[in-house]
């Protein structure tokens, strides 16, 4: 009988009370009419007449022991609820607002491509902002002195009078970085690379002098024309609905041949237009060549995309210096 009630003692002082729910389970497993220090006492018929007071004594402790952790308990509980509201607070006062801050739309639009790009089994890849003249240029089959340098109004670093390749620049698009990849990884090679390029241009709504882009590069064997058409279609899709508006036009880039763009319909509240979203097309044997790679073994597509563009339609933005003035009026609308 010593035993079952050591036994009883151990359990209570064991049992674990955190809330309401536990407390009714306490009081109903020990102390109620039914509980177990009830049929303990119910077994005092039992015990030999001479043990009596010393059983009785040790029952006695071990009831006073659950009642004693039951009150400690349900104080503890109802103080905590008091500090939650005291009768002196007012409960519906509005609280202080709090500025929790929010993503930049362009981080949100960049995560976004990246998703649909990690979907489709690229990775991501990056380069640095200033770049020689190799990469930027040569390696991509801008000749020296080729007019296509000037479809690019460069920010120079440092311009050598009479050897370019020395001239360092402010890298004018992200497309350098696929030299970088393709001398430093065999193929096959899957990846996007997101970065802030510079241009010396007019700021208008539309360009401003840094702005950022997502390359992408596929090199493999065997790689073709509609695999590199069906994957912007799908971005397209995936990006803005599918029931989106967007063609695909012929064009001309040094570094692919051949040479595409994609424009998506800009809504009509803004006066409907097409706008240009990325470049694209297959990597030209001669940017293989630079790197050292077969272009009879491999093939491989390239695209260039702009991601302030597609902020600018994926949240109807009108003016793309908006997406760098840090205006807290406009970032606020993009908390959520
Ligand atoms: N680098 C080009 C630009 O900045 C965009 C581009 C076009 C990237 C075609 C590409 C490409 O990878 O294949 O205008």
């Amino acid at each position: 009988m010593i035993d079952q009630i050591k036994d009883l003692k151990k359990e209570i002082e064991s049992t674990e009370i955190t809330d309401e729910d536990s407390l009714e389970t306490f009081r109903l497993t020990y102390l109620s009419r039914k509980g177990k220090v009830q049929s303990m006492f119910g077994q005092m018929g039992k015990v030999p007449k001479e043990n009596r007071a010393v059983v009785g004594k040790a029952m006695n402790e071990v009831k006073q022991l659950a009642e004693s952790r039951f009150q400690d308990a349900k104080d503890t509980l109802n103080r905590r609820e008091d500090q939650i509201f005291s009768a002196t607070d007012d409960i519906t006062l509005p609280v202080a607002p709090a500025y929790t801050g929010s993503l930049h739309p362009l981080t949100k639009t960049l995560n976004e491509m990246k998703q649909i790009f990690f979907r489709l089994g690229f990775d991501v890849a990056d380069g640095p902002e200033i770049e020689d003249d190799f990469h930027n240029f040569t390696a991509l089959n801008f000749p020296p002195d080729h007019p296509a340098r000037d479809m690019q109004d460069t920010f120079f670093i440092y311009k050598s009078d009479d050897d370019s390749s020395e001239d360092l620049v402010m890298r004018t698009h992200t497309s350098p970085v696929q030299i970088r990849l393709m001398k430093d990884t065999p193929p096959p090679i899957r990846s996007v690379i997101p970065g802030r390029v510079f241009r010396n241009e007019a700021v208008t709504a539309k360009s401003y002098f840094q702005f950022n882009q997502m390359e992408g590069l596929f090199v493999d064997k065997k790689v073709t024309m509609g695999e590199l058409i069906e994957t912007l279609v799908m971005f397209a899709k995936m990006m803005y609905g599918t029931d989106v508006k967007y063609r695909v036009r012929p064009s001309f880039f040094p570094f692919t041949e051949p040479s595409i763009e994609m424009d998506v319909w800009w809504g009509s509240e803004f006066d409907g237009q097409w706008l240009e979203i990325l470049g694209a097309g297959m990597v030209d044997p001669n940017v293989f060549e630079s790197v050292g790679l077969d272009p009879e073994q491999y093939t491989g597509y390239a695209f260039g995309m702009g991601v302030d563009r597609i902020a600018m339609l994926r949240y109807g933005i009108d003016d793309i210096r908006t997406l760098y003035e840090n205006d807290i009026r406009f970032l606020n609308q993009f908390s959520a």
